[in-house]
């Protein structure tokens, strides 16, 4: 197993799917009256998160702590970050207290690569800015082989703001090296040119939902991260929904079984409207249920914890 991980790009098919088969097997943990399991007992984990989130520190925190490894969690508001002081610093800080493995979240893109070479534990990336976030892409894989049964060979359409996702760009890696075929869709202003071929050949490109819709099995929709946009990249946000938005129409254009996944947080009414995100397609609760199992697996493989 590697050590940190910290993009899409890092699992080949054989790691992924251990990181999957491990998770289906932490999930059964989570339908026990006791949701314990004692194998990072004694180990430390951090979560470090520079950004604001509410899934993804909760599920790792509740992963490390079903686990039993003791969790240590810093906001950089309240800190000595606010002061000033350096990642390298808090790093450093970190070490000191024996960390084993730190979950890092960052508006930065790479700031956990740099922290990798800072600490002797693990890292971990939960979202660094608009670069990577690969235990999004791994419990979303997760949940579309629980849904559909399989990857190899699964058509997924991965919809809206790419240009800022960091959802997006894990996705595409870790599907590909898992054989499913992705296509990115949205305006042109929100999918960077040549970016498809870059993360991973194969990859398609369609400005056009309701031409894609028809064919795919899988319907992934991002969130519009205006915190993000410093320009105009749509002409008003009425226009996105009409033309990127899923909403109920557009969702029975989809093939009988397909599933629509989103990772939340969402804006509801711009990138999907309520009558989809509550639909039975919806996968939404699912991804964050699973999101939990899929962290006890990275988690526990990452620190090499005892046999199960
Ligand atoms: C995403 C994130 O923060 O990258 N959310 C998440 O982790 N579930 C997506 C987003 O913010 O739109």
């Amino acid at each position: 197993m590697i050590r940190h991980l910290l993009s899409g790009a890092d699992l080949d098919a054989a790691a992924a799917t251990q990181i999957l088969d491990t998770a289906a097997e932490m999930a059964t943990v989570a339908g026990r009256e006791v949701k314990k399991l004692p194998a990072l007992r004694g180990r430390t984990v951090v979560n470090l998160f520079y950004e604001d989130s509410t899934r993804t520190r909760i599920s790792f925190e509740a992963a490390a702590k079903r686990l039993s490894a003791d969790v240590i969690n810093f906001s950089a508001k309240g800190s000595s970050v606010a002061k000033g002081e350096s990642l390298k610093d808090t790093a450093l800080t970190l070490q000191a207290m024996g960390a084993d493995a730190v979950v890092v979240r960052h508006p930065a893109s790479g700031a956990p690569h740099r922290l990798a070479d800072w600490v002797a534990g693990s890292v971990v990336n939960a979202g660094d800015g608009t670069h990577e976030h690969p235990t999004q892409a791994l419990l979303d894989a997760y949940t579309m082989r629980s849904r559909l049964g399989r990857l190899a060979g699964l058509r997924v359409a991965v919809v809206g703001d790419v240009l800022h996702s960091r959802v997006a760009r894990s996705n595409v890696l870790l599907l590909s090296t898992l054989g499913a075929k992705v296509t990115l869709v949205g305006p042109p202003t929100l999918i960077p040119v040549d970016i498809a071929a870059a993360l991973a050949p194969g990859t398609d490109v369609s400005y056009d939902l309701d031409v894609v819709l028809p064919d795919v099995d899988v319907v992934m929709m991002l969130r519009v991260q205006r915190e993000r946009m410093n320009d105009s990249y749509f002409p008003s946000a009425r226009e996105y929904a009409r033309r990127y938005g899923l909403d109920g129409p557009r969702m029975r254009r989809l093939p009988e079984h397909a599933i629509v996944m989103h990772p939340g947080p969402m804006n509801r009414g711009m990138e999907i409207t309520p009558e989809v995100a509550d639909s039975p397609r919806s996968t939404i609760v699912e991804q964050v249920a699973n999101g939990v199992s899929v962290r006890m697996a990275v988690l526990y493989l990452l620190l090499g914890g005892n046999k199960l």
